[in-house]
């Protein structure tokens, strides 16, 4: 049984200030279902509108952080400051070092706030290969209080999905590893989601092109509420 589930959408570097105010808008006439916790990811210039406009019952993220504080970086504290509750580290799409991605999660904890960690291979086949390096590589020495969000990079806006096998591998992997919430990310939308939701593996998705439009969104929502309504 779910105690939350999470539904995180990573805009990625999508938007605009009128689609910030659309979304808001139309997601209003969705009352969040209880047991479910949305959290929006909008591009850095976004993150104040869109706390301002989104309903209550959403959480704020952004999608990285800087450690460092050169000219033009966003550090943990000024993501704080506009009221973000997690933060994306190391996502696929971003090719950071193993010592960058550790100290943005230290940086984004120092602050209280939550680092959800993407993790995940480019090649099916070496899948526990490539997570042990990460792990060992992202977590030693690093106090709880991050999440873990498994993406296999091939299956990030392919419209693939692992299969059941696949995914109980790696979840078991991961649980007897690390004893924190799981997510799971790549290609998530209302087609794809089912299948996913009733393994029960996962405390939550990650979801990219499918949280960009309302309506995609709000029947995420709508068929993840089914689910767990099910149980
Ligand atoms: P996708 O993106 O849902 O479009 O595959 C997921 C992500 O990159 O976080």
């Amino acid at each position: 049984m779910y105690k939350s589930f999470f539904l995180l959408g990573n805009w990625k570097a999508n938007g605009s200030l009128q689609q910030v105010r659309d979304f808001c808008a139309e997601v209003r006439s969705l009352k969040v279902p209880i047991g479910i916790t949305p959290i929006l990811a909008p591009p850095f210039p976004y993150l104040d509108m869109m706390k301002l406009l989104l309903p209550q019952g959403y959480g704020l993220a952004a999608q990285t952080c800087q450690a460092s504080s050169f000219t033009g970086q966003i550090t943990a504290p000024m993501l704080k400051d506009v009221g973000c509750g997690w933060v994306l580290i190391g996502h696929g799409e971003r090719q950071e070092s193993f010592q960058e991605v550790r100290q943005q999660i230290l940086s984004v904890q120092g602050e209280g706030m939550i680092p959800i960690v993407c993790v995940g291979e480019k090649d099916p086949d070496s899948v526990l290969d490539v997570l042990d390096q990460q792990c060992g590589h992202y977590f030693q020495d690093i106090p709880e209080g991050y999440w873990v969000a498994y993406e296999p990079i091939w299956a990030i806006g392919s419209g693939k999905t692992p299969d059941g096998k696949h995914l109980k591998k790696v979840s078991e992997y991961l649980k007897q590893k690390l004893h924190l919430p799981l997510l799971y990310g790549g290609s998530v939308n209302s087609t794809t989601v089912f299948p996913l939701l009733s393994s029960q593996l996962w405390s939550g998705f990650l979801v990219g092109k499918a949280s960009l439009k309302a309506c995609d969104w709000m029947a995420l929502i709508q068929q993840i509420k089914n689910c767990i309504l099910l149980k």
